[in-house]
């Protein structure tokens, strides 16, 4: 497609594309004539550009982003899912910015005193400042799509391992899949937070089996090992994609990515695939309670690493003690057993 083309299809003018260029964001072909020639893979990268640019991105963020993700196969899969993350993280920031100012009217409202409107301008500043900062990182967060080429290796390598958090990875696995295979004859298994697939690849020869992963890049990899597994992008805090039909929701080494809040969504929504004598099963790391926690960490400052203590405080592992009261509190019963170092797993199901 000529450049004409390309400004009518999308209306925009010749200038914005020549900045494109330049910056090296979509450098389309050139013909024997010099003539500019857009093929398909650019015309889905000025498509992300532009949703992007609506969303407020500067082209110097557009650029890095685009950088990240081109590369490989799936250029167009990746290409939706960099605007499904930005279209998300706009939710998120409007999402913010309104519990700021309902928060801002609702104090207004309740107060009888002469207020100082001041403080409330600078909390709405605040939170679009916040909204900003925080952007650099939202596409990946906690950086599962730059992991996902090397996960497998990663968990399997106890030299990078100093917490020992995947020590008997393939263990774990192995204890989760037999306690699934053993539950009520289970026919049918979603594995939340599934990474590269390792457990639902363990589980496919035995049952219907859905993997389901935030992370595209994870999910790629997934794919190319069990080709006949059903994987899809999704969220534990996205509504169910089924009702009352799962016998087993499973979790392994991800539960810990949720805060308190996101954890009790996720547990609602796990529990609502479930059928009656479903199960939810979490293998991840844990603390017993506060005081281990709060032993943890004086043993890593008293050895000079704080540095290890902020790998684990920068996650959200859970304090089974407290976990349990929530978990009774539903009217769930739960077990739990310690396997080694921070991991722990838990089984919850219906009373
Ligand atoms: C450490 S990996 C574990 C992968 C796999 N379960 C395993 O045991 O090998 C954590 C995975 O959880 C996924 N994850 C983190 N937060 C998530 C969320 N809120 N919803 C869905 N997946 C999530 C990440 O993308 C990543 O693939």
């Amino acid at each position: 497609m000529n450049t004409n083309e390309v400004c009518k299809m999308f209306n925009i003018t010749s200038k914005a594309l020549i900045v494109y260029e330049n910056q090296g964001i979509i450098v389309p072909k050139r013909e024997k004539n010099n003539y500019r020639n857009y093929n398909e893979d650019d015309l889905f990268k000025l498509r992300t550009v532009i949703l992007l640019k609506q969303l407020g991105f500067s082209l110097k963020d557009i650029k890095n982003l685009m950088d990240k993700n081109n590369y490989g196969n799936n250029q167009f899969t990746r290409s939706l899912y960099l605007q499904l993350k930005a279209i998300e993280r706009n939710i998120f920031e409007l999402d913010n910015i309104k519990n700021t100012l309902m928060t801002s009217i609702n104090k207004i409202l309740e107060s009888n005193v002469e207020l100082n409107y001041g403080d409330f301008l600078n909390n709405i500043d605040m939170s679009l400042k916040e909204n900003k900062t925080n952007r650099e990182q939202w596409v990946d967060m906690w950086g599962f799509d730059n992991k996902a080429i090397k996960f497998d290796k990663m968990v399997r390598d106890k030299s990078n391992d100093e917490l020992g958090l995947f020590e008997k990875y393939d263990e774990v696995l192995s204890k989760v899949r037999n306690k699934i295979i053993e539950h009520n004859n289970a026919k049918s298994v979603i594995d939340i937070g599934c990474g590269t697939g390792n457990l639902c690849g363990e589980l496919c020869c035995e049952m219907d089996v859905v993997g389901v992963d935030q992370s595209l890049e994870m999910i790629l990899q997934a794919k190319k090992k069990y080709k006949n597994i059903k994987f899809k992008l999704g969220n534990f805090l996205d509504e169910p994609f089924r009702l009352n039909d799962v016998d087993i929701v499973v979790t392994t080494y991800a539960f810990h990515s949720l805060n308190e809040n996101e954890k009790k969504k996720a547990i609602k929504y796990m529990l609502e695939y479930l059928k009656d004598d479903g199960k939810i099963i979490i293998a991840d790391f844990m603390f017993l309670n506060d005081i281990e926690r709060e032993n943890c960490k004086n043993n890593l400052y008293g050895k000079d690493r704080g540095d290890l203590w902020e790998v684990i405080n920068c996650k959200y592992y859970i304090n089974l003690e407290k976990f349990e009261k929530y978990i009774t509190s539903l009217g769930c019963k739960i077990e739990y057993e310690h396997v080694i170092n921070f991991t722990w797993i838990v089984e919850i199901k219906f009373h």
